[in-house]
């Protein structure tokens, strides 16, 4: 089987990463405004950036602005608790939870929470946080968003690749697809040169949709180098999983990223991971091979793919991003 670029012997030297961590002027993660009312300009414009980068940036995109602002107030609020009321929604053998994760060096430096949104039927509100008391409801509104904007990414995205609409949304399960925040907290870190805040990776799911506070860190690895994302004001960030990667037979990249820590201030994002259900088959769609064009991934129930993502990470002693 050809393996795909998450296999963790193309990583890039992590030793080295961390040494060249300034970086040459960005030449630009692409900003795409979804306010322009033409489709087929938005199918172009993200079909592009998927091919290329595998990351993106969108603005205007119906997500309020006052929302955005709830959602990142109540998760600051939640991380500035004292410890043992954090410990309330720890972590207790799952991914989901509460977690401290100061490993150091090109380990990970972040505490983080981790929660199911999505679908009703699979939530454990026993890691939402019940302080500050407005979280649930202001999270629940917000995965509205988060479902809409998805479903029309991955309908441009469908539409990119010749096929309906709903290709990509079904071959992710559809209503059954999961959803899943998770809030790092990066604290001020004095050794921002040597500590990575998150560890360089793929995400393994199919997208993640990304809101950062103002705090610069993110950087996407293209072209051999690392190159900062600006901070656009309200922006999404869009971060292509392994899944599409995959399912597109390899026209969507799976962009590696990491996060990095920075020495005087505090930094915060909130990931939304869009992944399949445990269970389902994920591999090339049909539609887009052919005797010409065969497989380039192999067809994997998505456990254990993840199972297999996770195993190649331990064998390598690599530091994993994730569920740690
Ligand atoms: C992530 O890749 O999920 C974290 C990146 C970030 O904190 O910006
Ligand atoms: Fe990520």
């Amino acid at each position: 089987m050809k393996d795909d670029t998450t296999s963790p012997s193309s990583l890039p030297s992590l030793t080295k990463q961390l040494a060249s961590s300034t970086l040459q002027e960005s030449p630009g993660v692409p900003v795409v405004d979804l306010s322009v009312y033409d489709e087929e300009f938005l199918v172009r414009a993200v079909t592009k950036a998927s091919e290329e980068w595998g990351v993106f940036q969108v603005v205007n995109h119906g997500i309020p602005m006052e929302l955005m602002q709830q959602l990142q107030m109540t998760g600051k609020q939640f991380f500035e608790l004292p410890d043992a009321e954090k410990e309330t929604v720890a972590k207790d053998g799952g991914f989901e939870g509460f977690k401290r994760n100061y490993l150091g060096g090109i380990k990970n430096w972040d505490e983080h929470l981790f929660h199911r949104l999505s679908p009703p039927s699979i939530l454990n509100y026993k890691y939402w946080p019940k302080n500050p008391p407005q979280y649930r409801e202001v999270t629940e509104e917000y995965t509205k968003h988060m479902q809409r904007l998805t479903d029309k990414i991955l309908g441009w995205l469908s539409e990119g690749l010749g096929l309906p609409r709903v290709a990509l949304t079904q071959g992710i399960g559809g209503e059954t697809a999961e959803y899943v925040l998770r809030i790092n907290f990066y604290p001020p870190c004095t050794q921002s040169e040597e500590v990575i805040g998150a560890a360089p990776h793929t995400d393994m799911g199919a997208i993640a949709l990304l809101v950062p506070n103002e705090v610069q860190g993110l950087q996407a690895f293209k072209d051999e180098q690392w190159l900062d994302l600006d901070y656009v004001n309200s922006a999404v960030v869009v971060i292509i999983g392994d899944t599409l990667m995959r399912m597109s037979n390899g026209r969507f990249k799976n962009v590696l990223h990491r996060a990095k820590t920075d020495k005087e201030n505090l930094r915060i994002s909130w990931p939304v991971f869009v992944a399949p259900r445990a269970d389902m088959s994920v591999g090339p769609l049909p539609e887009l091979t052919s005797d010409e064009n065969p497989p380039k991934f192999e067809t994997l129930i998505y456990n254990d793919y993840i199972d297999q993502k996770i195993r190649g990470w331990a064998l390598e002693d690599l530091p994993v991003y994730g569920e740690v």
